[in-house]
């Protein structure tokens, strides 16, 4: 795991940019140098592949395995551009989702087989992990906030899969914070987006 690198994790309008915001701002109060970066995506091959995934003129004709690769294409990409390099360099990365999402959404969500998952996540990433932040709230929360957000447009190949789905995927990163105890730290993002912050940076500095 590296220090400066830095990921939120959840279900949308978990509140993850918020935090990520929060974040930016702190890191660099501290002097240092800060990179955002979104999965899938942030290279000209991984955009590609995220309008690949999330057009949902796929739905339904994607294989979840060819979904598995591709979320996995997307990220390598990124790691070998863009990410190696920034950490080499000592700037700090900040990531709205990573590894974990492809164990959540794909792994607890489509059902495939989570040591198959992880074995491949090592593939895709070496030893490059991020220390992970899971904003947990109920689906039904996630949806009422995504129908409020204005600025949001029609919804994504992933957004349209049902409630049923999305729950899985909860409770999917609800394990993956068992599991990982020092690395993936579990917050009820039900809570105001400050208390939540506190919460982190404590994580963060302890
Ligand atoms: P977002 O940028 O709006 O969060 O969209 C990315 C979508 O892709 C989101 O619904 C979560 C999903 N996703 C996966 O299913 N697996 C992954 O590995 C990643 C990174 C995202």
């Amino acid at each position: 795991m590296f220090k400066n690198f830095i990921c939120l994790e959840g279900i949308d309008g978990s509140g993850k940019s918020t935090q990520i915001a929060s974040l930016e701002s702190l890191l660099k109060s501290r002097g240092l140098e800060v990179l955002k970066i979104r999965e899938p995506g942030g290279t000209e091959i991984s955009e590609a592949v995220r309008q690949i995934l999330l057009n949902p003129a796929h739905k339904g004709k994607m294989s979840d395995i060819t979904e598995l690769l591709l979320y996995n294409a997307a990220r390598a990409q990124l790691l070998h551009e863009v990410i190696k390099p920034a950490l080499e360099k000592g700037i700090a990365v900040l990531a709205d989702r990573f590894a974990h999402s492809t164990l959540a959404y794909q792994g607890y969500g489509r059902g495939l087989n989570i040591d198959i998952i992880k074995n491949l996540l090592h593939v895709t990433c070496a030893d490059f992990f991020p220390k992970t932040f899971i904003l947990d709230i109920p689906v039904s929360l996630s949806r009422e906030r995504q129908q409020k957000d204005k600025s949001r447009g029609k919804a994504d190949r992933i957004e349209q899969e049902d409630n049923i789905f999305f729950e899985r995927v909860r409770k999917g990163y609800q394990e993956i914070a068992k599991e990982n105890p020092e690395t993936c730290i579990l917050l009820d993002a039900t809570r105001p987006p400050e208390d939540i912050f506190k919460l982190l940076v404590s994580h963060l500095d302890g």
